[in-house]
């Protein structure tokens, strides 16, 4: 039998007492009604709730088909996509491939190289790109729920026009596809080119699209098993269903968020001891970010990547204000372990360490900087995970999404809408129209 993700609390225990836990029951159970009923605020994006148990078998076809096309044809897979649209898929391909995935022989990657733009307006980012794909044969993954994303729309416009120059539309036209909304200026081209074509559902925001095309074409296409990312969310699903916190890691993570935000600790750390990690924790952060940060209200997600992290932000997390607790992703069984050498001329001093594995130092690391936080005053949760298979990987995303739901509302926010996103783009646009 699969072993479970685990959350241990006991790093909050000096901080929230558990009568406090109890306390805040009925409202984690009013919110699990609201979230369940449809009745809370943001209800009309609730498609990722049951998603996992109910996402047509059709379209994982189609994913997979497209996908193994892509994997034959292409040297080079540009996904385009800003935010919801390319964190998920990034993630997953960080934490279930290779390390150096894009560095490694063509026979052994099974698959293109693969590449992300559109997420920035750097052109030097996007130059630098080109200078490298120009000459290889590229297939490009449009993916934008809105269509009207600027970051992406002008990424996606130099890459039609490198296409379409080259080899002219209907060259083009076989090598993009696109991943969009049921409507919109990037659904209505896809008609008109007869792009290849999947849809963003409508009730699923960008932030929660990672268990759709959006998240799963790019994560195929890289040869990994979609199937058992799904399978693994399915069972997030049956598990994260439960009302009571008690006996729901989900709604217990969330309670504790709470509770701790409303004794002032208002920065969220996730820390992870893995570099895997890293994309995940952006991921993490845009859910988190964008789901709660709206009222006035909120609790700022930030992220490190430890042990590298601690020699830099590991100061301020142990000494600096205290406003912040900490969040530990770890890993029970990494994908690889290296035993530590001995060596003839103990120079440095560590054939202590021999006959040792890396990850049983990494594994010391994280429990003495967990102790050292704890005096420090950072109140820490861990989150254990046995070990990356797809299949954790969709558990672990859908025990984020539901936590994230859950504690929007106990925050009393809508947590699928992001308003505050407008505002630069509305300064941006008027000052592109008034610039010469
Ligand atoms: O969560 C969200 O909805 C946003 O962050 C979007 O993912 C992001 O803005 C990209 O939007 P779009 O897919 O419409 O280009």
């Amino acid at each position: 039998m699969n072993r479970e993700i685990v959350l241990d609390i006991h790093g909050t225990s000096d901080f929230v007492r558990e009568h406090e836990l109890d306390a805040l029951e009925t409202q984690v159970l009013s919110a699990h009604e609201k979230l369940h009923r449809y009745e809370g605020p943001g209800r009309e994006y609730l498609g990722w709730l049951g998603w996992p148990m109910h996402c047509g078998q059709e379209e994982m076809k189609q994913i997979v088909r497209v996908a193994d096309w892509v994997r034959k044809k292409a040297e080079v897979f540009v996904v385009i996509g800003i935010g919801g649209s390319y964190l998920g898929s990034r993630s997953a391909l960080e934490l279930l491939g290779h390390s150096y995935y894009n560095e490694m022989p063509r026979e052994k990657r099974g698959g293109p190289q693969i590449y992300f733009a559109g997420c920035n307006l750097s052109a030097t980012n996007l130059g630098h790109l080109f200078d490298l794909i120009k000459d290889k044969e590229v297939v490009i993954n449009v993916i934008s729920k809105s269509g009207t994303t600027l970051e992406p729309a002008l990424a996606f416009r130099f890459f039609r026009n490198m296409l379409e120059n080259r080899f002219g539309k209907k060259y083009a036209r076989e090598r993009i596809i696109a991943t969009t909304g049921e409507k919109g200026a990037l659904r209505e081209l896809a008609r008109q080119e007869g792009y290849e074509t999947f849809t963003v559902p409508g009730d699923i925001g960008g932030r929660y699209s990672v268990l759709t095309a959006v998240g799963l074409l790019p994560v195929a296409v890289a040869g990994i098993d979609i199937t058992a990312i799904i399978a693994g969310a399915r069972h997030g699903c049956k598990l994260y269903d439960e009302d009571r916190p008690a006996h729901n890691p989900a709604y217990r993570y969330a309670a504790l968020r709470q509770l701790l935000y409303r004794k002032g600790k208002v920065v969220e750390i996730l820390a992870a001891y893995e570099p895997s990690f890293n994309l995940f924790t952006e991921w993490w952060k845009q859910l988190f970010g964008e789901s709660e940060g709206k009222d006035l209200k909120g609790i700022f997600p930030a992220g490190v990547n430890f042990t590298t992290d601690l020699h830099s932000l590991g100061q301020f997390i142990q000494d600096g204000y205290r406003n912040l607790f900490l969040t530990t992703l770890w890993l029970d069984k990494p994908p690889l372990d290296q035993d530590i050498p001995l060596l003839e001329e103990d120079v440095d001093g560590l054939n202590f360490l021999a006959g040792k594995t890396m990850h049983h130092v990494n594994d010391k690391a994280c429990a003495g900087t967990i102790m050292a936080h704890s005096a420090g005053g950072v109140p820490n949760m861990k989150i254990i995970i046995p070990e990356m298979t797809p299949r954790y990987y969709g558990q672990l995303v859908y025990f984020f999404e539901k936590a994230c739901a859950i504690s929007g509302y106990l925050l009393g926010v809508n947590p699928f809408d992001q308003p505050g996103v407008e505002a630069y783009k509305n300064n941006m646009f008027s000052l592109l129209q008034n610039s010469d």
